[in-house]
């Protein structure tokens, strides 16, 4: 099969390409690097790297011109800063769209997206949230892109797959709260916690998942989720944990910022239904191999989408 992946040098994209690779297939990336990095994916035969922008919508016909993708997994974005709306939309919106007609265009037969449960807003109306849930984007520019890029999809026609996500994490995660408290434990920094809640899962499991998408099963909106969800403060033993750190360094307890989220819980039926059972990786493994590549190579810049308290 030949797939093409957007953002496949970033957590999800290049994990996805990576296994497609290694049963055969051929795929072509295009990420600029905004969080991606060049060392995500190794040099091999069966794939083609592009370093520029999914904006260029000159550059993205060209691109499915010349390879003639069967199916597209859209996973580039942007999300850095929370104030900088004009890249969101440049990218989440020009580029989405650009992606979207592009594949429409050339007849791609498997479009494959990935929506932010903050697509529900800040406050969603029941825990877990199912699909019927409304989406009401408005609390971040992240969420209103996403959503405009979600909808365009859904507007095309295309036979697409969309996975509403939660906190995705593992190797190659550059946001949210386990780069931050690794880093900050790293730098001999106090970390804080609230009495929030996060459904976690792990890159891996959520990567082969995309592959059966990317082959044909399921059609619409997806819920990739355990169904249950842990305490921030499970996140934060576990990376005390897994860093090995002694003694424990206490964290602090803090109230939830007024764009926080008390808990983020999807109803993964509908995932169950047609995907079938999902082997979930532990959340202790999950941790140890991300902070095993944190020990690597990094953090990358700790980013959230939100405007929190985390970042100060
Ligand atoms: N990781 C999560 O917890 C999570 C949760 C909800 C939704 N998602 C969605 O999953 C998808 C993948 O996220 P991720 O966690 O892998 O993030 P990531 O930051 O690791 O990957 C995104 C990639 O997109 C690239 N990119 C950004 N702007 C681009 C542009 N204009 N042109 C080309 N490439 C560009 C980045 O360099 C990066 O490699 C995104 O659509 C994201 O919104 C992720």
């Amino acid at each position: 099969m030949k797939v093409l992946i957007t953002g496949g040098l970033g957590q999800i994209g290049s994990h996805v390409a990576e296994m497609l690779l290694e049963r055969g297939d051929r795929v072509v990336v295009i990420d600029n690097l905004a969080t991606g990095r060049e060392n995500h994916l190794s040099a091999h035969p069966n794939l083609r790297v592009i370093i520029d922008t999914i904006a260029d919508r000159q550059l993205i016909l060209d691109t499915f011109e010349e390879f003639r993708p069967e199916a597209v997994v859209h996973a580039a974005v942007s999300y850095k800063d929370p104030d900088d709306w004009y890249n969101d939309t440049l990218t989440n919106c020009v580029g989405g769209t650009n992606i979207v007609d592009a594949a429409k265009r050339f007849g791609v037969k498997r479009f494959i997206y990935f929506q932010t449960a903050l697509c529900y807003g800040l406050k969603p109306m029941e825990q877990p949230i199912t699909l019927n849930h409304p989406r009401n984007p408005g609390g971040s520019s992240y969420a209103i892109s996403k959503t405009a890029n979600e909808l365009y999809i859904e507007l095309s026609g295309i036979d697409y797959v969309t996975f509403r996500l939660a906190n995705v994490v593992g190797p190659r995660n550059v946001a949210g709260p386990l780069p931050i408290f690794y880093q900050r434990l790293k730098d001999g920094k106090k970390c804080f916690i609230t009495k929030s809640r996060r459904d976690f899962v792990f890159v891996n499991d959520l990567a082969k998942t995309v592959l059966d998408a990317c082959d044909g099963t399921g059609h619409g909106a997806y819920h990739f989720s355990s169904g249950s969800d842990i305490d921030i403060s499970t996140l934060y033993d576990e990376v005390v944990k897994a860093m090995g750190i002694n003694p424990y360094p206490q964290a602090e307890l803090r109230d939830l910022g007024p764009d926080d989220v008390f808990s983020i819980l999807l109803d993964p039926s509908r995932t169950f239904a047609d995907f079938g059972k999902i082997d979930f990786t532990s959340i202790e493994t999950t941790v140890t191999e991300a902070i095993r590549y944190y020990q690597k190579y990094g953090t990358l810049g700790e980013y959230t989408h939100l405007r929190i308290e985390e970042k100060k």
